[in-house]
């Protein structure tokens, strides 16, 4: 595992120093859909990791953000997001890194994050632990949720789709000591995985986004499920994560029925 594991923080290494060098100047940025945006670097990065990953290992698969890549059937998987906080670095704003996962058979094993300004790598290997630059991670032991600080992000449709995320946001604001939208999803991740913050929920995210950061939550000895407390699966994008202690505090605000918009009837 451990040159899996190599290979994955080379590879976002060299994209991270990319996306460092590239920071602030005048790249090119494309539109995806109305609010989501596709920079120069991120494709850049995708191909550098692509690359580095397949000199090493030329027989595996990809699955990766920017690019479709021919199904292999390896039982190996690279799942990859090149950058993560596209919109943060489209604006100057140094809050974004590199993902890199390994599933092997279905489990994800390995898992890399780096944030390039910041320096800080964290690495995972499944029954390891999880690591920043060295330093073994640990969630929180914050309870309850109203002392507890969360992240959470919005899905790129939200202006189209009722399904944005505003009512649990709106819930948590109320219930939690505060709520933060960073722009980074992996990093959201990997940062309760240091016990800075206590918990993350967020929906319609991709398994690139995901992967690394859910193998270092579990592996900080926190807690990951869906929204209905079920196991988690990198491929359902709902996902709540925490460090355990306010999991079902957490579950209970997901599941709890009154909306928003009820919620400000009532005020009325
Ligand atoms: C996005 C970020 C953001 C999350 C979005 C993701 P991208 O990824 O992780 O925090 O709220 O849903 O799509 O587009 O910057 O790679
Ligand atoms: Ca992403
Ligand atoms: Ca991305």
């Amino acid at each position: 595992m451990t040159s899996y594991l190599n290979t994955a923080i080379n590879a976002a290494r060299e994209a991270g120093d990319l996306q460092k060098r590239r920071y602030c100047t005048d790249f090119m940025i494309n539109h995806k859909g109305e609010t989501d945006l596709v920079t120069e670097v991120d494709l850049a990065s995708e191909e550098l990791i692509v690359k580095s990953i397949r000199a090493n290992h030329p027989g595996h698969d990809i699955l990766a953000e920017e690019n479709d890549y021919a199904a292999l059937c390896s039982g190996f998987t690279w799942i990859i997001d090149p950058l993560d906080g596209t919109t943060n670095y489209a604006h100057g704003i140094p809050w974004f890194c590199v993902s890199i996962a390994l599933e092997i058979e279905n489990v994800v094993t390995v898992g890399v994050i780096y944030h390039p300004m910041m320096e800080q790598l964290f690495t995972v290997i499944r029954g390891e632990g999880a690591f920043l630059n060295g330093e073994r991670l640990g969630v929180s032991s914050r309870s309850p949720l109203r002392q507890s600080l969360l992240a959470t992000g919005f899905p790129y449709d939200r202006a189209v789709d009722q399904d944005n995320n505003f009512d649990h946001f709106f819930k948590f604001q109320l219930g939690a000591r505060a709520v933060r939208r960073f722009g980074a999803a992996a990093l959201d991740l990997a940062y309760v995985a240091t016990g800075r913050l206590d918990g993350f929920w967020e929906s319609k995210l991709k398994p690139w986004d995901l992967a690394a950061g859910v193998l270092l939550v579990e592996e900080a000895g926190g807690t990951v499920t869906g929204y209905a407390g079920e196991p988690y699966d990198i491929r359902d994008g709902r996902i709540l994560a925490s460090n355990g202690r306010i999991h079902a505090e957490m579950l209970e605000t997901l599941n709890d029925r009154a909306t928003y918009s009820l919620l400000r009837n009532s005020e009325n």
